[in-house]
């Protein structure tokens, strides 16, 4: 990870690192690992962000490790009232020794690890969710073994996960084709990034993402803090639902994955997200053991190399 040792984007691991917290979460998901590692430590999570998946991961993760987590939002805290993000890092480094960040500007996050010494870690920005491919990675080495010559389509909006999945393919070399309406593509820097490993390619047809994929996946239309957006976007993306004819133009094997929240009916046809090739149940799990394994590595010692 960073000189820091933050976790505020995939690209903070190495391909050496991030295999090894694969094999560390991997031994928390087979019930393996029995240390605590964090025993008397404290971790506090600031969310401006509604969540279920990544704050209860985080506060049931920190528990298994040894850790006490404070679930804070804008309400609990003077940052809700105007106290500066710096300051608030300041008081946070003296009292815990880890902190989740869930807000709206990626630079926030990158704000608080500036003024924070103790690990910062990316619960979701705008622009990133990397607890959420790190799990979702998890996911299909668990499923497809490996991602060696796996091809993964991207369904729908250029979103934080859409970028996220972008720095993935560029960091492990498998190939990811996005199929987004025009003016929802991924960030332009993102995306110039992950295109130039000749890995990574962006079209408009999901049929042409989807063709002979291993791996389909897409996320909500509207993501938080845009739904005033919703009738527009609904519109947009009237033609990127994952629906079962869509999963037949993919690889037989082929899994389909979601972070959730789903809008079933939206993105995804109910017969995809709860029919047989969905493994969205477990990637929602997988992301206890992936962020037990990154709080492990960056709060508690251990090694990842
Ligand atoms: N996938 C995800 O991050 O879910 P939550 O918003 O529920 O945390
Ligand atoms: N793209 C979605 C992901 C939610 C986990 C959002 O940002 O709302």
């Amino acid at each position: 990870m960073t000189a820091h040792r933050d976790f505020i984007n995939l690209t903070d691991l190495t391909p050496s690192e991030l295999r090894a917290l694969f094999v560390l979460a991997d031994r928390m998901r087979r019930g393996e690992y029995r240390k605590r590692p964090l025993e008397g430590q404290a971790l506090a999570m600031l969310f401006t962000k509604s969540s279920t998946r990544t704050r209860v991961s985080f506060e049931v993760g920190a528990w298994q490790l040894g850790a006490h987590a404070l679930f804070l939002t804008p309400r609990d805290v003077q940052l809700g009232r105007g106290e500066d993000v710096a300051d608030t890092a300041r008081v946070l480094d003296r009292m815990v020794q880890g902190i989740v960040i869930r807000t709206f500007a990626h630079a926030d996050v990158e704000d608080f690890a500036r003024f924070a010494q103790v690990p910062v870690i990316n619960g979701l920005t705008d622009l990133q969710h990397p607890c959420q491919i790190l799990a979702d990675l998890l996911t299909v080495q668990q499923h497809l073994g490996t991602f060696d010559g796996k091809t993964v389509a991207w369904i729908g909006d250029g979103n934080n996960m859409a970028n996220s999945w972008c720095d993935a393919a560029a960091l492990l070399g498998f190939e990811l084709r996005l199929a987004c309406p025009d003016g929802y593509d991924p960030d332009p820097t993102i995306l110039a990034r992950a295109t130039a490993t000749g890995k990574v390619k962006l079209v408009r047809d999901p049929a042409e993402a989807a063709a002979g994929a291993h791996v389909v996946t897409t996320d909500v239309w509207a993501s938080m803090g845009q739904e005033e957006e919703q009738a527009q976007r609904s519109r947009a993306f009237a033609r990127f639902q994952v629906d079962a004819a869509l999963m037949a133009t993919a690889a037989r094997e082929a899994i389909f994955l979601h972070c959730l929240p789903a809008h079933r009916g939206e993105e995804v046809a109910a017969e995809v997200i709860d029919g047989p090739q969905s493994r969205v149940w477990d990637e929602a799990e997988n992301r206890l053991h992936v962020q037990k394994a990154v709080m492990a590595a960056l709060m508690g010692g251990e090694s990842l190399t």
